[in-house]
């Protein structure tokens, strides 16, 4: 153990010493100087290395250092690396990089750990970068070092507004995913944005115009809508038996919502809400998906005396914070509209929109089935009498018995005809099938509602 430190001490050496760099720097004893701390919330990181690598920029003698001395530094603020420097503890070395997403297809080599050197508005100034070290519990930061700590106020204030402009979050689709205390910064996931058009959205007659009137065709007046005092923040639930087209509703809206900024949340990641309006907050247009949040009720009668689920309120908290002329859409879905009515109901104003997205209809199934069959030799006959006699069923019952009947089809080595779609159908109605139909969210048929029809 002596020997290793003996050789990492000795690996620092090989660097400059930073101490009397910075001392040059600011014409005073750096390690005198106040510092400005500024915590960094991971999904800001990539946003804030491209505004401060913009902003040093401007300045043609600045330096960007990298600090030696192994894994001890990452655990030092920039104070103690400082006073470090008696003992060759605060050397040059590397400048670490960090390759964090920047899009679905596209990454960006932060700074993980260096030292910028430089002038902001005439003042000197130096900034250590530093991802967040899950092992040391410590976030994200960047700390200033600045002869006037107003000045380092003032140029993080310009780097925060820099970051937002630069953002690379505007007009992407992202959702939180891993450990955003990971080394790998990995908190976001950027997706591609669906293209669903709405032809391929079967639902009963106005529905699907009503709602994208609502999420998407609203914020087309915003300007109206703010001038004349209307408020544009709003919230949508999409509700439904389970495979009926909610998700495919959602993936459609923001498939037309080219310039949204889409946040997508499931109820399980409810810890995120704050930070998802946060983001929708700072890039409008936005719309912010929370897909099966009944997830976040179901506990409601363990919770309070029977009250909603302390993750419902911090929903609607979310939701409360924004401000009424937010161009932002919170849209949810459930198949258990029941659980969330009563929480609902009890905070009027959050949801200004609520949809039912029911069992197709027996002309609903014929469409879903053309639609899936779409270049299959079906005859029209022959959709018809699919559709007829799968009363109860969902549209993804629809699309999987499309996919049943190519399949008998493709098992005998034939083109699929009119004879596998009745195949099909018969499979799929026997009694055996009674758990598939229900996998696909079918209604038992004892239970078929004859009013769907
Ligand atoms: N209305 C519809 N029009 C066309 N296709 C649909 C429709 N509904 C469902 N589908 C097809 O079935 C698949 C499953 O549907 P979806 O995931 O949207 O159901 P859901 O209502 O969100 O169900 P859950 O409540 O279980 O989340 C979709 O990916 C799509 O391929
Ligand atoms: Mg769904």
């Amino acid at each position: 153990m002596k020997q290793l430190l003996h050789e990492e001490a000795a690996a620092d050496r090989r660097g400059e010493d930073l101490l009397p760099i910075l001392d040059e720097h600011f014409g005073v004893a750096a390690d005198e100087l106040p510092v400005v701390v500024e915590p960094i919330m991971t999904h800001r990181w990539v946003d804030m290395d491209i505004a401060l690598e913009e902003m040093v920029a401007r300045d043609p003698n600045a330096r960007l250092l990298g600090v030696g001395g192994g894994d001890q530094r990452h655990h030092s603020s920039l104070s103690d690396l400082m006073s470090n420097a008696p003992w060759g503890r605060f050397r040059s070395g590397q400048v670490d990089r960090l390759n964090v997403a920047t899009g679905p297809d596209t990454e960006r080599a932060t700074v993980g750990f260096g030292l910028h050197v430089f002038h902001h508005d005439g003042s000197p100034m130096a900034v250590l970068q530093r991802v967040g070290n899950p092992e040391y519990g410590s976030q994200a930061r960047m700390e200033v070092l600045a002869v006037d700590p107003g000045a380092a106020a003032a140029m993080l204030a310009g780097l925060r507004d820099e970051a937002m402009r630069r953002s690379v979050l505007w007009r992407q689709v992202i959702s939180f995913s891993g450990n955003p205390y990971g080394r790998s910064m990995s908190g976001l996931t950027f997706h591609r944005r669906p293209e669903l058009p709405a032809d391929r959205v079967v639902l009963p007659e106005g529905t699907l115009d009503q709602v994208r009137a609502h999420v998407v065709g609203l914020g087309h007046h915003r300007d109206r809508l703010r001038e004349q005092g209307q408020h544009l923040k709003r919230g949508v639930l999409l509700y439904g038996p389970p495979g009926t087209g909610k998700t495919h509703t959602v993936r459609h809206l923001v498939s037309a919502g080219l310039d949204t900024t889409v946040v997508l949340l499931s109820g399980t990641d409810m810890q995120h809400v704050g930070a998802a309006a946060q983001i929708a907050r700072a890039h409008q247009p936005a719309i912010v998906v929370i897909e099966d949040c009944d997830l976040i009720a179901e506990d409601r009668d363990h919770h309070f005396g029977g009250g909603a689920s302390p993750l419902l309120f911090t929903l609607l908290d979310a939701m409360d914070g924004l401000d009424e002329d937010a161009d932002v859409v919170f849209l949810l879905t459930t198949n258990r509209a029941e659980a969330l009515e009563k929480a609902l109901v009890q905070r009027p104003g959050r949801v200004d929109l609520a949809v039912e997205i029911p069992l197709p209809s027996e002309a609903d199934r014929r469409a879903l089935i053309h639609l899936y069959a779409s270049g299959l030799p079906f005859s029209a006959d022959a959709v018809s009498r699919a559709a007829g006699a799968s009363a109860g069923t969902t549209a993804s019952y629809a699309k999987e018995l499309v996919r049943r009947a190519v399949l008998l089809a493709a098992m005998d080595g034939r083109e699929p005809g009119d004879g596998d779609l009745q195949a099909a159908t018969d499979e799929l109605q026997s009694d055996s099938a009674r758990l598939t139909r229900a996998l696909l969210g079918s209604t038992d048929d004892s239970r078929t509602q004859p009013g769907h029809d």
